[in-house]
């Protein structure tokens, strides 16, 4: 097990990953007033588990997916822990994917102006991004995470127990900001290609946890609440991921991540930001989780929810964030019609085939 600590101005925060790591959460747990928020599905594969583990545990559970991180779930989540008389030292345990750690880390920010917050993520994608790093929120009014508070949790335990019964899909789902952090991190990029075989082999994946927190924990620590930019490479691909979110719904993050990755690598090039061995590069990552492209016909409608993005700083144009080697990023700033175009190119393009 690894322990990694992430400084930040606002509080420290502790990560524990690999096996042993929910026996660390119980051992801090202990004694302790606890308040479980987590979901339909998750609750139904480890009701017991957590009756067993937690006995203490007061349990508000949320229906699951991304279609409920709203308004009125965030309420429902309120509303238990005022009816559960929680205090400011009672401890606020989001037990679940990316969807229940932002929006119970987001209830945990708001409740008496803040009480204690652990993350214990379930999914790939909560281990290797969402629940480090303090990003809380909920989508409202079709604008994705458009309100939440930067709130790091005390501790984040990622144990790889939870991963054995996720769907192949969530695995797919986590690998894509697997890949997101590899574009971006030359290391965990030579791991990703070394394993490019066994990419949705379990116990490669797990190992690849650590080295993406660590990864995140260091740019969190110099940038916590994206004010200088340097946070903001975090966003990588994610423009027009969010974008095809909100148009198809039913696919995953992570996989539109990729599908944002891909498409805005061809922007990074054409726009000269990138050279063509870079964009290819990128693409030759993106093609190893093999995303579907969707296909879709009406590219105005994913044009029209990009423009809401709150990445955006123009009215009118649409931001995307390319990468341009070497770690490095830039940002361009496109005009709803031209960025239309780039989304039409997506129809041709068809799918992103595995390039070895
Ligand atoms: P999710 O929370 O919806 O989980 C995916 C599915 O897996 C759900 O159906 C869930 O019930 C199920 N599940 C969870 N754990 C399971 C387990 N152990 N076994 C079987 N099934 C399990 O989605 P996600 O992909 O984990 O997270 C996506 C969300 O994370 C999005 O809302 C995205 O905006 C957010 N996100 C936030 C950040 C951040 O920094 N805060 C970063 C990336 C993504
Ligand atoms: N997932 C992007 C961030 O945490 O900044």
């Amino acid at each position: 097990m690894e322990k990694i600590e992430l400084h930040t101005k606002s509080r420290p925060s502790t990560v524990y990953c690999g096996e042993g790591a929910f026996a660390q959460a119980t051992e801090f747990l202990r004694g302790k007033d606890i308040f479980v928020v987590t979901d339909s599905n998750v609750f139904k594969l480890y009701e017991s588990f957590l009756k067993e583990h937690l006995p203490q545990a007061r349990i508000c559970v949320v229906p699951a997916g991304e279609r409920n991180k709203n308004r009125s779930t965030l309420f429902r989540i309120l509303d238990a822990m005022i009816d559960a008389r929680l205090h400011r030292s009672s401890v606020v345990v989001a037990f679940g994917g990316g969807v229940v750690g932002d929006m119970g880390g987001f209830a945990a920010a708001l409740y008496m102006r803040g009480t204690r917050l652990v993350q214990i993520p379930t999914t790939l994608l909560a281990q290797v991004d969402s629940s480090v790093g303090g990003k809380t929120a909920i989508d409202y009014r079709k604008v994705k995470n458009v309100l939440g508070a930067f709130y790091q949790p005390e501790y984040v335990f990622c144990d790889p127990y939870f991963l054995k019964t996720l769907p192949r899909r969530e695995i797919k789902c986590g690998l894509g900001e697997i890949i997101k952090t590899a574009a971006l991190d030359k290391a965990l990029a030579d791991k990703v290609l070394q394993y490019k075989d066994r990419l949705e082999d379990l116990s490669v994946l797990r190992d690849m946890v650590a080295d993406c927190v660590r990864f995140k924990a260091r740019i969190v620590e110099q940038d916590e609440t994206e004010s200088s930019g340097v946070r903001k490479c975090l966003n990588l691909g994610h423009t027009t991921g969010h974008a095809l979110e909100l148009l198809f719904g039913r696919r995953s993050h992570g996989e539109y991540v990729l599908i944002g990755m891909w498409l805005e690598s061809f922007i990074a090039q054409e726009k000269g930001v990138c050279t063509a061995e870079h964009a290819e590069w990128v693409r030759r990552l993106v093609s190893l989780a093999e995303p579907k492209i969707p296909r879709f016909q009406n590219a105005e409608r994913g044009v029209s929810f990009a423009l809401l993005d709150k990445k955006n700083s123009q009215k009118g144009s649409v931001s995307v964030l390319l990468s341009s080697g070497k770690g490095e990023y830039a940002e361009a700033e496109l005009s709803e019609s031209e960025y239309c175009g780039y989304l039409m190119r997506l129809n041709r393009t068809g799918s992103a085939e595995k390039k070895r």
